[in-house]
């Protein structure tokens, strides 16, 4: 008998740019969010936009925040005009506590409500251990693991701690097998799944749920441009990953949408690898990133 059932990857609809999707199949409730409110840093573009695009097609309202108003001014108008539901852009430095909480007040003025915060912002850049400066380590650690922290801490005591919520930390799988020139990024997201547990642990017992994502390359996104992933492409990397592809912005969204949702409802300290199982067979190459990393340099002076 013939089945003309998808394979068990099939990949859902995406499209490269930070532009939404033209047709978009449910896999879930339209509902599943109805009535909730989600902050999510680094929300006008790359993943950030897909995970706010897919939970306003669920029913939830947002806030997208990020250093660039007219990015986030934009995003929103792209994303209201997909979903029929509110979205508010506010600009805020995640390194900025004071900026962070002047966004969660106006946010909360808007929607009276915050349920869902979804740390995503994040820097990066390929740079060999050697010729990263201190200032620029601790950076990329300001934006990802302090950004993840204030964030999380300024949600939890004005709105969180007494209302409940949940917290969903975009990080990466660079540590697992020490990706080369990675050692700011790998340091910083491994520092935020750690956090994930530890928060989780900690704020619990208040009905807050602290879970993470670690995408592997995902197609359509700053990170791959900056990571070399056209050179990759280009050499058939791909290949070397179990399920032979890049993953897409709209397949890590539906993962954030199973987290934030009552569907996962006992679920907390956990950090979700969303990678097609590329971290255990993606070379390593020291020799071919770094000649990468040269010839950008070169071509930057
Ligand atoms: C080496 C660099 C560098 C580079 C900056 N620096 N870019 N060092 N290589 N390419 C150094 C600077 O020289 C400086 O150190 C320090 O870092 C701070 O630089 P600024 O330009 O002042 O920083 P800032 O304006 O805060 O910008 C932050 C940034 C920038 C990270 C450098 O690129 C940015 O805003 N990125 C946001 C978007 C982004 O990166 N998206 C990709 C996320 S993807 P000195 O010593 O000179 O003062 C991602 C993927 C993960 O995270 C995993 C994928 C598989
Ligand atoms: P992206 O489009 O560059 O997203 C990063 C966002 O963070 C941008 O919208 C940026 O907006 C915002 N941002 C950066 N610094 C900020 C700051 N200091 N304060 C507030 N906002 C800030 O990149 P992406 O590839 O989609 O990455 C999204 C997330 O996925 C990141 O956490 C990344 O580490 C993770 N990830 C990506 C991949 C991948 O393959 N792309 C793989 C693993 C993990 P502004 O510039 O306007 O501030």
């Amino acid at each position: 008998m013939s089945s003309t059932l998808p394979p068990p990857d099939q990949p859902p609809e995406d499209v490269e740019s930070d532009d939404c999707l033209p047709a978009y199949t449910y896999l879930y409730s339209p509902t599943l969010l109805q009535g909730r409110v989600a902050f999510i840093t680094g929300g006008g573009s790359g993943i950030g936009f897909r995970i706010a695009e897919i939970f306003m097609r669920h029913g939830c309202d947002t806030i997208i925040v990020s250093r660039n108003i007219q990015r986030v001014t934009e995003a929103a108008e792209k994303l209201r005009g997909a979903t029929g539901r509110h979205c508010l852009p506010l600009t805020a430095d995640v390194r900025q506590p004071q900026t962070l909480t002047d966004a969660v007040e106006e946010a909360l003025r808007t929607f009276s409500r915050i349920d869902i915060l979804v740390n995503n912002a994040a820097g990066n850049f390929l740079c060999p251990a050697s010729s990263l400066s201190c200032n620029a380590f601790k950076n990329v650690l300001d934006i990802d693991t302090m950004g993840t922290f204030n964030a999380s801490k300024i949600l939890y005591e004005r709105y969180f701690r007494d209302h409940g919520g949940v917290i969903l930390n975009i990080t990466a799988t660079l540590s697992y097998k020490g990706s080369v020139l990675q050692v700011h990024a790998g340091s910083a997201k491994a520092a935020i799944d750690a956090m994930t547990k530890h928060l989780a642990v900690e704020w619990g017992p208040c009905k807050v749920r602290v879970n993470g994502i670690a995408p592997g390359p995902i197609g359509g996104t700053e990170g791959m441009r900056r990571l070399g992933g056209a050179a990759a492409e280009s050499i058939g990397m791909w290949d070397t990953i179990p399920l032979q592809r890049l993953g897409n912005k709209t397949e890590v969204a539906h993962g954030a949408l199973f987290l934030v949702s009552p569907l996962a409802s006992y679920v907390t300290g956990t950090t979700l690898v969303m990678d097609g199982g590329s971290w255990m067979t993606l070379p390593n190459h020291m020799a071919s990133v770094l000649d990468r990393w040269s010839s950008e340099m070169r071509k930057s002076k």
